[in-house]
């Protein structure tokens, strides 16, 4: 198995580091465009081979897609992360910018991929690469939910003082400030999680969960890559191992949840084949009413690359 990861940043360098060393792919490709710096992050990581004990090869290389060929999963990372001063929409006409071109190159060499999108704003880079890729949405979705739920799931550990292990949850939406954290599908070990935590607890690791993301780009002054570098790198080995895990993914709504044409945060089975299957829940009204917030929000940032594309056309 062949995987490529784009933007050696600190998300692709993550987590080509965490498929080399669990040996999800026996070959890895990291690839940036900043001259040298994909083959120096790939060299390091290799020359922990003999430490750690695997023979998974990482070679990088400076932006020449070449050698990404005929991979079978190909992670995107690449963008700019927002700036003082910028506007979303400025951060959408950038990324937008560099995930289309990247996208194009992707597809040219490794037009069977399958593609995971981590780059930001998440629902709306993953529609960008959508609409480049030209292929089926099922080979085309985004990493947020895996991540996103791996929060709640470590705050529930830290306040029941349990493994993070035993701890199962679903979250669904955007990957932003609406998603909807599903306390009804959270268990500990099996029990429903409102057996062991109060609500009012559980209320605020929901909202913590939800500025998850902000509360460590406010520790580091960056975002976070550990856990998002980690979360793809799972994603890709439900793939690239045919396991059909069931992980909230930003995937393409056809009629699913009552919603069209939109990427948003939904349980899926992930196999060999990519978005195997879209699980649909039976929501409750309130649960509902989160959701179809969520996707509004989600829409309003689509819009926005949208009307940028028809400016452009
Ligand atoms: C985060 C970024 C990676 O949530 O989207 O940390």
């Amino acid at each position: 198995m062949k995987v490529t990861v784009v933007g050696a940043g600190n998300v692709g360098a993550t987590c080509a580091d965490v498929l080399a060393h669990r040996e999800i792919a026996n070959e890895i490709v990291l690839l940036d465009i900043k001259e040298g710096v994909a083959e120096g992050k790939a060299l390091d990581i290799w020359q922990t081979a003999p430490i750690n004990l695997y023979d998974s090869r990482t070679v990088g290389s400076t932006n020449d897609y070449s050698k990404t060929a005929d991979s079978d999963v190909v992670v995107i990372t690449s963008g700019l992360p927002r700036k003082p001063g910028m506007s979303r929409d400025d951060l959408i006409a950038t990324n937008a910018g560099i995930v289309k071109t990247v996208t194009e190159n992707v597809v040219k060499y490794s037009p069977n991929a399958i593609i995971i999108v981590v780059s930001n704003p998440l629902d709306v880079m993953t529609y960008c690469a959508y609409l480049n890729a030209k292929i089926d949405s099922k080979r085309v979705f985004g990493m947020a939910g895996v991540l996103d739920t791996a929060r709640y799931r470590a705050f529930l550990a830290t306040e029941l003082n349990v493994s993070p292990k035993d701890i199962q949850a679903v979250l669904m939406g955007g990957h932003g400030d609406t998603m909807v954290p599903l306390p009804r599908y959270t268990t500990v070990a099996g029990i429903p999680v409102t057996e062991m935590i109060g609500e009012e607890k559980l209320n605020e690791i929901i909202e913590r969960t939800k500025f998850g993301g902000g509360e460590i780009v406010k520790l580091l002054g960056t975002s976070a890559w550990y856990a998002p570098g980690a979360a793809a790198a799972q994603m890709v080995e439900a793939i690239v191992r045919d396991q059909k895990r069931i992980f909230p993914v930003c995937a393409w709504l056809d009629g699913e949840y009552g919603m069209k044409d939109i990427y948003l945060g939904v349980p899926v089975v992930l196999g060999k084949n990519g978005i195997e299957k879209i699980i649909e829940l039976d929501l409750n009204d309130a649960e509902k009413a989160l959701l179809e917030e969520s996707a509004v929000a989600v829409k309003s940032v689509m819009a926005v690359l949208d009307n940028m594309n028809a400016a452009n056309a």
